[in-house]
């Protein structure tokens, strides 16, 4: 099992749609995935259309019990590949911006109850560094991190590594795979100085490839449709690209140091 959270500070930078993309691409592959949605905002949930009646994210870490866990996954029309842990509103309660160890560890404590045990999970944060990213970086092995080519871009990602590195301290096991620059669009000035910059401190951090702006995410999203399936060129392009991040993702866990 490798979990991977999907993180940045800000909103609207391509978490939901990197998170969807490495889900879509992982049922693709035949993974056993599971999609956690720590959003308040619940994109990723209502995309893999999942509906809000039942138990959600909330009641998981109100009480991460075995019952609680495994009636609240669900599975995604998506494909019987893909089981969710469906996101609500109700997690705002549980964003705690000084939280305690205890509070932190229930999502990974709720993670090690899931029935079966999924190859992958992938967990889609919300845009601050409060208690449910902080928990999902604790039950993490991998964190990876998003960002638009934009003016405050490096300031960004390096307080999101920051924020990664100090939760290294106490759980060895997580480490980040690398940058996400998202929504890129050549040949735009700003863009590519934006992006030369990333690359010229974060160095191989920077992941390849980095992701065009394409009409087919937004359409497929719409359509609640994994990119794989969207009949276009763009969208087979995107797909191309997230089976990529995703090679890049399950390779890294071949030098996992948790067993
Ligand atoms: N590469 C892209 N090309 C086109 N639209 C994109 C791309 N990435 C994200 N978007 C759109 O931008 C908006 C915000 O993206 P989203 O993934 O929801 O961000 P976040 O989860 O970080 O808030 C969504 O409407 C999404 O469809
Ligand atoms: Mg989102």
């Amino acid at each position: 099992m490798l979990v991977a959270s999907v993180l940045s500070l800000k909103g609207g930078v391509g978490k939901t749609t990197v998170t969807l993309g490495l889900a879509s691409a992982a049922i693709h592959a035949g993974l056993n995935t599971l999609l956690v949605d720590l959003d308040p905002q619940m994109n990723a949930t209502t995309t893999v259309e999942i509906d809000d009646g039942g138990t959600n994210i909330a009641d998981v870490l109100a009480n991460p019990r075995r019952a609680i866990v495994n009636e609240t996954v669900r599975v995604s029309p998506w494909s019987p590949h893909l089981r969710v842990l469906a996101g609500s509103e109700d997690t705002e309660a549980h964003n705690n911006p000084d939280p305690t160890a205890k509070q932190l560890a229930r999502l990974t404590t709720a993670l090690s109850k899931v029935d079966p045990v999924p190859d992958l999970i992938l967990i889609d944060c919300p845009p601050s560094l409060g208690q449910l990213t902080r928990s999902a970086l604790v039950a993490s092995d991998r964190a990876v991190l998003v960002t638009e080519p934009s003016l405050y871009a490096v300031t960004g990602v390096q307080r999101a590594l920051e924020a990664v590195q100090k939760e290294r301290l106490t759980h060895r096991h997580l480490q980040p795979l690398g940058v996400v620059v998202n929504r890129v669009r050549p040949r735009m000035t700003e863009h590519d100085y934006r992006l030369a910059e990333l690359k010229d401190l974060f160095g191989p951090l920077v992941l390849n490839p980095q992701l065009p702006d394409r009409a087919a995410i937004q359409q497929a999203q719409g359509a609640a449709v994994p990119i794989h399936q969207w009949p276009t060129a763009g969208a087979r392009e995107m797909a191309v690209m997230f089976d990529a991040l995703l090679d890049r993702l399950m390779r890294s866990a071949k030098h996992k140091s948790r067993a």
